[in-house]
């Protein structure tokens, strides 16, 4: 295929041409192409509405894609240098598991970095996988976990070689980047498939000067949040897959079995021309955004009591690269917190930024970026510097210290086992049966099957008390443990589980 190829959108021009069409809609959705007064409506205009319609005639199924949809996704396949694309309308989080449950089935042992997003555990639970963890680089500086060294990959393989496959974060939130191709080789030469997280990686796919992509990195399969940092609507992401390890027919009834059958045809629509938009411009752009996060690393590199990362920090710290479209900002010196910055920056500055961690914040930049948006950031960070540098003492070093949990159990096995609720202070030395997080970013602190040790309580106080957002199924205070009093703890064989 060629550039003319990629101008063309079959299922965004196809939608287009149904809602101006004048069908007499007998089919769902229930408001008939925007027939039903109501807010949205008239605050959008009728248009939305006429893009939202569920598989009419000629507009193809994304459970088996045979027209307009499959020619959508193998634009993006070309796009993106991979063999296969597959759209999903439920986020990468969908992906995951479904990537998961193609490569492994159940007490297959599957190799990770323990600072994967919560739908890898879950993805864990469902397929009944075995974990082998193992520990990524720790940052005690800026209180983060970062990539992953082809040495701990080498040894857990050859510890585990009987495990199927090696998972990888491409890049981690924070925009760090792993060996990618190095760890395929070292999984290839041991006959394991490589699965990549590359929810916030999308943009690689679009420029030579950012870090090497998935797919050219030789990975088999790998999930993409478009809807992050390529344009397209949020829960839009896509997977893309090469070679020959990928059973194409459990992926398919992975993904049949987790997406809805009414999957949202303005998202899909939103990834056709995002795609185009990022195949044209997406180079050249990406280079004007890498142009202002630099000048804007200058700016706030001169606010007293701010530092932001480059890519040379996380070089120097044993990391292999870093996406610079991430703006990881230090604001300890300032004697506050990320979380508190993170609230304040919104308030003082009319600023939204992604995230928070205990000494940083998070600024994601994409090629929707606007110079005007970057001067209101250094702004925003030039009040809170006037207001807080030197008022308050420096930050200590983190407050907890940064380390996993010891694994007992299977993931699934802990989250089927007989299970009890107990409050955080009775948790020492029990088994969690569920996932405890701050979201964002979603990496779980405690995930089911893992021995809560008193320092992993004293992380989960550090988040309440710090007011961050933190996830699990119950109410603070509460975790939900393994009942170890009426639960057959198997030796050896799983099979009830
Ligand atoms: C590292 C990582 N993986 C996967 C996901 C899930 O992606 P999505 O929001 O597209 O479902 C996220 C979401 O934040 C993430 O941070």
């Amino acid at each position: 295929m060629t550039d003319n190829f990629q101008k063309k959108t079959p299922f965004f021009t196809k939608l287009k041409q149904y809602g101006q069409k004048n069908v007499a809609p007998f089919d769902v959705p229930g408001h008939k192409l925007g027939k039903i007064p109501n807010d949205l409506l008239r605050y959008t205009g009728p248009k939305i509405f006429e893009l939202d319609s569920n598989s009419p005639i000629g507009l193809d199924h994304l459970n088996k894609p045979t027209g307009v949809i499959k020619d959508s996704e193998a634009l993006m396949a070309e796009a993106c240098g991979a063999e296969r694309a597959y759209f999903i309308t439920n986020g990468t989080t969908i992906g995951i598991l479904a990537m998961i449950m193609t490569v492994c089935k159940a007490k297959d042992k599957i190799i990770l970095p323990r600072n994967v997003h919560k739908s890898v555990i879950n993805g864990l639970i469902l397929s009944g996988a075995i974990p082998v963890f193992i520990k990524p680089n720790i940052d005690t500086n800026l209180g983060i976990a970062n990539d992953i060294s082809l040495n701990t990959v080498q040894e857990a393989i050859q510890e585990n070689p009987d495990a199927k496959a090696i998972f990888v974060i491409n890049p981690t939130y924070f925009g760090v980047v792993s060996d990618l191709k190095g760890i395929v080789q070292l999984a290839h030469d041991n006959d394991m498939s490589v699965v990549v997280d590359e929810a916030h990686g999308a943009q690689f796919y679009f420029s030579k000067s950012l870090p090497q992509a998935a797919m050219d990195s030789g990975a088999d399969i790998s999930a993409l949040s478009m809807h992050k940092t390529a344009g397209s609507f949020t829960q839009s992401s896509v997977i893309l897959c090469q070679g020959t390890r990928i059973d194409h027919h459990r992926l398919r009834a992975s993904l049949n079995m987790l997406q809805s059958t009414s999957p949202s045809s303005l998202l899909m629509a939103s990834l056709d021309v995002a795609r185009k938009t990022m195949y044209f411009q997406g180079e050249k752009r990406i280079e004007k955004v890498l142009m202002l996060a630099k000048e804007t690393r200058n700016k706030l590199n001169q606010v007293p009591g701010i530092q932001v990362m480059d890519k040379d920090y996380f070089l120097s710290n044993h990391s292999f690269g870093f996406d610079e479209t991430k703006l990881i900002i230090k604001v300890s010196d300032l004697g506050l917190s990320g979380f508190e910055v993170y609230q304040m920056m919104r308030k003082l500055g009319n600023v939204q930024l992604e995230l928070a961690e205990s000494h940083i914040v998070l600024a994601v930049l994409t090629i929707g970026t606007t110079r005007q948006h970057l001067e209101k950031l250094v702004q925003g960070f030039k009040k809170l510097s006037e207001k807080y540098y030197k008022q308050r003492d420096i930050l200590e070093k983190i407050e907890f210290e940064y380390q996993f949990p010891e694994p007992y159990t299977r993931p699934r096995d802990a989250y089927h086992a007989p299970n009890k609720v107990i409050t955080l202070d009775e948790a020492v030395g029990e088994i969690a049966a569920e996932q405890v997080m701050i979201y964002p970013p979603g990496i779980p602190i405690l995930i089911p099957g893992e021995i809560i040790s008193e320092s992993v309580i004293n992380e989960i106080k550090f988040y309440m008390r710090k007011g961050s957002a933190l996830q699990s199924d119950l109410d603070d205070n509460q975790i939900r443990v393994v009942d170890k009093d009426t639960w057959i703890k198997w030796e050896g064989d799983l099979d009830e589980f």
